[in-house]
């Protein structure tokens, strides 16, 4: 299976609205397996097709402890309901390596979305498994976990990250 390159920040497509799935078709299935194959290589518990490239609402995730496997495919998801408590996580991104920053976000939520074989499934999500929908869900919608951050924090992350895309080229 192909290993998919991952979108470094910052990009254009970081940036845009996904388009919804309209039909779960042979090639989003291959999407999905190849964008677990590259989260995993990649040591990440989430990612989102924006982040290969593909503006398309889908996010592969597994936030289960080391040594189990729980991958999870989410299609279209959308948060239907979130709690009022709200917790502090220290987020990183497969998109912003290196950085970690702490990010407030309701402790957990409730997420419709399709399944493989089109089923629509609600399910409640909490822990690491509700930041991480929460993360992946705002990449759908161009939004990035720097985003909450204030504008000079912010700014100093995307110079570094400018920084680092221009090492990255030279090496190529
Ligand atoms: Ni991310």
């Amino acid at each position: 299976m192909p290993h998919l390159n991952i979108i470094l920040h910052p990009d254009p497509r970081l940036k845009k609205v996904s388009k919804s799935i309209l039909e779960i078709s042979d090639r989003i299935e291959r999407l999905a397996s190849d964008m677990l194959e590259t989260m995993y290589k990649a040591s990440g518990v989430g990612l989102a097709a924006p982040q290969v490239g593909v503006m398309e609402r889908l996010v592969v995730m597994d936030c289960s402890s080391e040594g189990e496997k729980n991958e999870i495919i989410l299609i279209n998801p959308q948060i239907v309901w979130q709690s009022e408590a709200r917790e502090a996580f220290e987020e990183g991104c497969l998109s912003i390596p290196d950085i970690r920053e702490e990010i407030i976000r309701p402790q957990s939520v409730r997420v419709k979305f399709n399944l493989l074989d089109g089923t629509q499934v609600e399910k409640d999500f909490d822990g690491l498994w509700a930041i991480c929908i929460q993360h992946e869900i705002d990449h759908l919608d161009g939004k990035l976990f720097i985003d909450y951050l204030g504008p000079i924090k912010r700014s100093v992350i995307t110079r570094k990250m400018i920084k680092l895309k221009k090492e990255l080229a030279r090496k190529l």
